[in-house]
């Protein structure tokens, strides 16, 4: 089963993702922990691209481009052949993130994005996405201190840079996919501890692998 974690920054993907493959795993599943942008090989070096800072003048189409590329590149190289070996792929971030960043965020046609995701995704949709929802006040503050506190300042950061308004348009942007697509896309409070969002993430991906 293919499932992808979505949110703004700061809503503790990477943290959850880490806990739900322990809980997979201690159930006996074997599972696949990926990201993007930069899941793959050529993905990495899409990925410094796109987020080092001193690429400021990378322009908004030239920015949804590698990330179509770098999706392509990961679902061709790394998910389908992690799903076909019967593993349980969780993934930071996919094509619901270019539609809340390059289209309510940059403001780029949403209709078009989802037909370019039609074609970086080749079919290939995730069952189940955990949107973790938090307010983009409190998210941002969240992504800073986790970027002090890995001594990162300049390398990443390009849309930790963005103002509070970006990422509110974002937030909304990722919401109201999930009203159109409520079957696949399940929002999880993301205030709490995180052994209580993992209670709640755990719970919505056990109803849809045993069901
Ligand atoms: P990520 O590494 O998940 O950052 P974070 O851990 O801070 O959430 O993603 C890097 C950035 O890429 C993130 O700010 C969102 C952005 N992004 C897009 O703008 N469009 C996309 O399609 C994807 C996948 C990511």
């Amino acid at each position: 089963m293919f499932i992808t974690f979505e949110g703004i920054e700061g809503t503790g993907k990477s943290t959850q993702i880490a806990l739900l493959k322990s809980r997979l795993e201690a159930q006996g599943r074997r599972v696949v922990v990926t990201c993007e942008p930069g899941g793959s090989r050529i993905g990495a070096e899409l990925r410094r691209v796109l987020l080092s800072l001193e690429n400021r003048d990378l322009t908004p189409q030239a920015e949804l481009f590698l990330y179509l590329a770098d999706r392509a590149q990961h679902v061709a190289q790394v998910v389908r052949p992690a799903l076909a070996a019967g593993a349980v792929v969780l993934c930071d971030r996919f094509a619901d993130s270019t539609v809340a960043y390059q289209g309510y965020g940059r403001g780029m046609d949403t209709g078009l994005l989802h037909q370019l995701n039609a074609v970086a995704v080749d079919g290939l949709w995730p069952g189940l996405t955990i949107l973790l929802d938090l307010d983009p006040e409190t998210g941002l503050a969240r992504a800073v201190a986790r970027n002090v506190s890995e001594g990162k300042t300049n390398a990443e950061g390009r849309f930790e840079a963005e103002s509070l308004a970006f990422h509110g348009r974002v937030r909304q942007g990722f919401l109201d996919q999930a009203a159109r697509c409520p079957e696949r896309i399940r929002v999880v409070d993301a205030t709490g501890t995180p052994e209580e969002i993992a209670l709640r993430v755990g719970a919505l991906v056990e109803g849809r692998l045993n069901a």
